[in-house]
C-alpha cells in the first residue's frame, strides 16, 4: 500500500477520482490518499478531502519568505503523513528543487493536452486556437520545467467541429480521471522504469 500526497489549488476533480479509486475502485488496497496540500484556502479540493476524512493542510505561498521555505513546509507536511508519491492535480505553481529533491522520481502531474504540445496554462484553449484535430491528456513525471518531464501515459480525444473550451475540457477531463488513476496504479505496482526521457512500462508489449 503506498501513500499518496495530492497537491491541488482548485476544483479537485482529479483528487476526487483518485480518492474514489482508492476507496473502492482500481487503486483499492494499492494506494490511499494520505495527505492533501493546497496553496489556496478556498480550494474546493479541501472540502472533498474533508468529506472523505483525508487530512488536508493549507500552505500559503505568501506566508513564507521564499520559494524554498514554502516548499520546505510542503515537504514537512507530506513527510509527516508518510507520503511515497506526490501527485499534482491542478496545482497552479511550478515545482522547485526542494520538493523535487525530497521526492526524487516521485512527483507526477496531469496536463490537459498531448505534451509536448500546448504546455502551460489554458492548454485546451491553446489546442482549439491552434486548430488541432486531436488533443487529450498526459500524465508525466515532474521536473523543474513547465510540463516538461518524462511522459508516463497519454490519452487522446477528438476535437470536434463545434467544440468550445468548455466542451473540449469536459471531454478531456473524463480521460484525465481514468489516466491519472492508471498511472498511479502502474507506479504503485513498481512497473515504471525511467531511462532518460523514456518511461518504460514493464510487461507492456509482451503479448505482441
Ligand atoms: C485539470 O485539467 C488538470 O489537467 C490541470 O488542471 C485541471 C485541474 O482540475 N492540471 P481539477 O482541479 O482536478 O478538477
Amino acid at each position: 500500500m503506498i501513500n499518496l500526497g495530492v497537491l491541488a489549488s482548485g476544483r479537485g476533480s482529479n483528487l476526487q477520482a483518485i480518492i474514489d479509486a482508492c476507496e473502492g475502485g482500481p487503486l483499492h488496497g494499492q494506494a490511499r490518499v494520505a495527505a492533501v496540500v493546497s496553496d489556496n484556502p478556498e480550494a474546493r479540493a479541501l472540502g472533498r478531502a474533508a468529506r472523505h476524512g483525508v487530512p488536508a493542510v493549507v500552505v500559503e505561498r505568501r506566508a513564507h519568505k521564499g520559494r524554498e521555505a514554502y516548499e520546505q513546509a510542503i515537504v514537512a507536511a507530506l513527510r509527516e503523513r508518510g507520503v511515497d508519491l506526490v501527485c499534482l492535480a491542478g496545482y497552479m505553481r511550478l515545482v522547485g528543487r526542494v520538493l523535487l529533491e525530497a521526492f526524487p522520481g516521485r512527483v507526477i502531474n496531469i496536463h490537459p493536452a498531448l505534451l509536448p504540445s500546448f504546455p502551460g496554462l489554458e492548454a485546451q484553449r491553446q489546442a482549439l486556437e491552434h486548430g488541432a484535430k486531436v488533443s487529450g491528456c498526459t500524465v508525466h513525471f515532474v521536473d523543474e520545467g513547465t510540463d516538461s518531464g518524462p511522459i508516463i501515459l497519454q490519452r487522446a480525444v477528438p476535437v470536434r467541429e463545434d467544440d468550445d473550451v468548455d466542451s473540449l475540457s469536459a471531454r478531456i477531463l473524463e480521460e484525465e480521471h481514468r489516466a491519472y488513476v492508471e498511472a498511479i496504479a502502474l507506479h504503485a505496482s513498481g512497473l515504471l522504469v525511467v531511462t532518460g526521457r523514456r518511461v518504460h512500462i514493464l510487461g507492456e508489449g509482451k503479448e505482441q
